[in-house]
């Protein structure tokens, strides 16, 4: 697994781990963290190695000498830059981390004969639409390079498929929320809160609304498709879908959570940054059909995730 120590990888080592799998884990802690894999480092069939998968070589090189006694038979690829902002500012950074990364990844499958890879994309994918973002929709026109990286990534695995893998699964899901989280908007809230505990500032005016999803839906869903799915290209959207959450929503949970007394100021408009989707109409009907529905609702998510991140942030 790639990105192994960040926010959903580390929560998707533990989950393999708990299956019986024996899992490869490296990620270059930019935004990971050796305390996210606590647990699973107390585990024999875990192997951790600091690395930077676009560092080919040694990345080959690892891959190579820990699969000596048993090829890996999946590749579950999630390193990504997962600050869409960054990439704003800098299109370098998805340019590296979000599709060199992939590319590597299927350079290093190829050698190794790694048949099969799941793939974590995202609903930025879709950009900005009017209509219901179902899985086949398109032309697709992203508005930030994660999406625009994430897209090219996604179709670097479909040539790949018809050169030598066997079989790709492609997620896309929006906002995911939770504890370890490394990003996202309940995440800043809370930052901002412990550097100033009197007033939030929130960009925008509160309205934007999203669904949000909660990591442990996340994982019950891409292991359900990766079990189910047995087209050789299978891509599904993942998500809360037809439940939606306000920003307003988010602050004021944070603020009562962490700080009851703090003032919460927004800045206008009804969007928050460059490359920011503002509203979405997500359809999850293709998972659905499939026989997967998620547990709980995007009000449910961010409520359990704002508990999560608080009691992160103040032990
Ligand atoms: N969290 C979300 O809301 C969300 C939504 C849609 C898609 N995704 C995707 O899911 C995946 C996991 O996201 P996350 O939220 O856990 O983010 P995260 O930043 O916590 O995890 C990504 C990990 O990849 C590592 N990484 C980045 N570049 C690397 C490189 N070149 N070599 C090795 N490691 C590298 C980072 O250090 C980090 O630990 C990403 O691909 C992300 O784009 C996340």
């Amino acid at each position: 697994m790639t990105g192994a120590a960040g926010f959903i990888g580390s929560h998707l080592v533990d989950r393999l781990l708990e299956r019986g799998c024996t899992v490869l884990g490296v990620d270059n802690m930019k935004l990971g963290r050796r305390a996210n894999l606590a647990h699973a480092l107390e585990n024999k069939r875990f192997k951790f190695v600091e690395l930077d998968v676009n560092d080919a070589p040694i990345f080959l090189r690892t891959v190579r000498q820990q699969s000596h006694d048993k090829p890996f038979d999946i590749t579950w690829h999630m390193a990504a830059n997962s600050d869409i902002r960054a990439g704003v500012a800098d299109a370098e950074v998805d340019l590296r981390d979000t599709f060199m990364t992939t590319f590597n990844v299927l350079k290093v499958m190829r050698e190794l004969k790694i048949p099969q890879i799941a793939f974590a994309s995202t609903s930025a994918i879709y950009g900005m639409h009017d209509k219901k973002l179902i899985e086949d929709l398109g032309p697709l026109f992203p508005i930030s390079n994660y999406g625009a990286m994430k897209l090219a990534s996604e179709a670097c695995i479909s040539a790949a498929l018809e050169a030598y893998l066997q079989r790709a699964w492609i997620f896309r899901f929006p906002n995911v929320v939770g504890s370890r989280s490394t990003h996202g908007v309940i995440y800043d809230f809370v930052q901002k809160l412990k550097a100033n505990p009197n007033e939030l500032e929130v960009l925008g005016d509160g309205t934007q609304e999203k669904p949000y999803f909660h990591v442990t839906d996340l994982l019950d869903a891409m292991l359900f498709i990766v079990e189910r799915a047995t087209e050789k290209l299978s891509f599904f959207n993942i998500g809360t879908a037809e439940t939606v959450t306000t920003v307003r929503y988010i602050a004021e949970a944070v603020v009562k959570q962490m700080s009851p007394a703090a003032a919460i100021r927004y800045t206008g408009g009804n969007r928050g940054w460059v490359g920011d989707v503002p509203k979405f109409n997500y359809s999850i009907q293709k998972l659905k059909r499939l026989g997967w529905s998620p547990r709980l609702t995007s009000q449910a998510a961010v409520d359990r995730a704002v508990e999560e991140i608080v009691a992160e942030a103040v032990r």
